[in-house]
């Protein structure tokens, strides 16, 4: 049985550990930090029956300088499953969960994120599943050099 919910910030070291165990990408517990302070309603977590993170979403909003014409929008930062819990649909409910409260709380009007080229695994769930397209290949984003599909989705016309 798995329960998803916001992420507080008791969950933040048991996020960065899932984080650790599913992707090259890491990050430091200040952004963590970050993320939980400014956007609170944004970040969830799939916890078991005993309690453990078995996934996460961590996302953010916008939070570049833009003009005022650019209209608002949310960030997927990281997004893991653990191994022996993939493909019950985890991911997709904790991506629909942080989308619908980009709307509600910041109203976003669309979704964007990274994903390597070689994720088939991601690439099939954001643009098969969640229906995403790909918005621009950013040439060698990755640390090892790897080339990043940027992704967006509409949230709101
Ligand atoms: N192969 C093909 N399609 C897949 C796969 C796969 N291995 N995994 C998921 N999908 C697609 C399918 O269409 C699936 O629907 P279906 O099971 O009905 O066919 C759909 O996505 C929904 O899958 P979920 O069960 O919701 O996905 P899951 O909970 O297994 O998590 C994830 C998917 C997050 C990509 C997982 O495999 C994982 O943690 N991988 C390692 C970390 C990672 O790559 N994270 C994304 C990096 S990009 C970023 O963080 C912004």
């Amino acid at each position: 049985m798995i329960h998803i919910r916001q992420a507080t910030s008791d969950d933040l070291f048991a996020m960065q550990n899932c984080n650790l165990m599913n992707l090259p990408e890491n990050y430091v517990m200040k952004y963590y930090i970050y993320h939980a302070l400014s956007w609170p309603q944004l970040s969830y977590v799939a916890e078991d029956h005993k309690g453990r993170i078995v996934g996460y979403v961590l996302a953010k909003m916008d939070d570049e300088p833009t003009d005022a014409s650019s209209p608002p929008h949310g960030h997927i930062t990281s997004l893991s499953v653990m191994r022996t819990w993939r493909r019950l649909g985890i991911a997709e409910k904790l991506m629909t969960q942080s989308q619908n409260a980009m709307v509600e709380c910041y109203n976003a009007k669309y979704v964007s994120l990274h994903v390597r080229k070689s994720n088939r695994a991601a690439l099939h769930l954001y643009r098969d599943t969640l229906k995403f397209s790909v918005s621009e290949v950013e040439t060698g984003y990755y640390a090892d050099g790897e080339d990043a599909y940027c992704m967006k989705k509409v949230l709101q016309e």
